[in-house]
């Protein structure tokens, strides 16, 4: 039998690109189902920029100030993931919400990961909100992206303890490492498997 064409992802960043390097060396096997076919940032001069060069794909920038609107840029960004037609559109540490356009044409396969235990924290500072809270289990959510902040299905969650003497950087490392391994095996699961969702429940078959 023929394998399928692996599964088409667009990766989107904001920093260092961690996630994303973690879903790169996830595609270098073929067993693995889906490859990277382009990634998308809002800023020049990120390390998820020169991520994706050194591993030899496309990159595009859209900086929500380059267009005269948010709508504008919305719209932009859409059309540019939409050119490599992709099976799932991940964003891995994007620090942008997308809006109406973006979400027309990618709401069924948008995913987000998110470094901390959804419905709590939700925003961009996830573990330091979760060490001033005092909260014991602090962790990573995958789901997937709807209007609201932080607030669409999810698709899995791990956690990770909260260590007496974390500081914000101790803790976000710990999350980040259990959130990488987290987004690789749920990232293939999905483009091999497929998946439902129905009243909020995410299911893997
Ligand atoms: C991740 O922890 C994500 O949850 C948060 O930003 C981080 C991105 O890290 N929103 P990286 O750029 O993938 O290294």
């Amino acid at each position: 039998m023929i394998d399928p064409a692996p599964a088409r992802l667009v990766v989107l960043v904001s920093g260092s690109g961690s996630n994303l390097q973690a879903l790169l060396d996830a595609a270098t096997d073929p067993a693995y189902g889906a490859k990277v076919v382009a990634v998308g940032a809002d800023r020049e001069g990120i390390a998820g920029l020169e991520r994706a060069a050194a591993a030899g794909i496309p990159t595009f920038v859209d900086s929500v100030k380059a267009y005269p609107t948010r709508d504008d840029w919305d719209a932009a960004l859409a059309e540019h993931v939409a050119a490599y037609s992709p099976d799932l559109v991940i964003s891995a540490g994007f620090l942008k919400l997308v809006g109406k356009h973006f979400l027309d044409a990618f709401g069924d396969r948008y995913i987000n990961t998110h470094n901390a235990l959804l419905p709590a924290f939700p925003g961009i500072h996830g573990p330091r909100d979760a060490l001033a809270y005092g909260v014991k289990v602090a962790g990573a959510t995958l789901f997937f992206v709807d209007a609201g902040v932080d607030t669409g299905p999810i698709i899995a969650q791990v956690a990770v303890p909260v260590l007496d003497g974390d500081t914000e950087d101790s803790l976000t490392e710990r999350i980040k490492v259990a959130e990488r391994a987290q987004l690789v095996e749920y990232v293939g699961r999905l483009v091999r498997e497929g998946w439902t969702i129905e009243d909020r429940k995410v299911r893997i078959p």
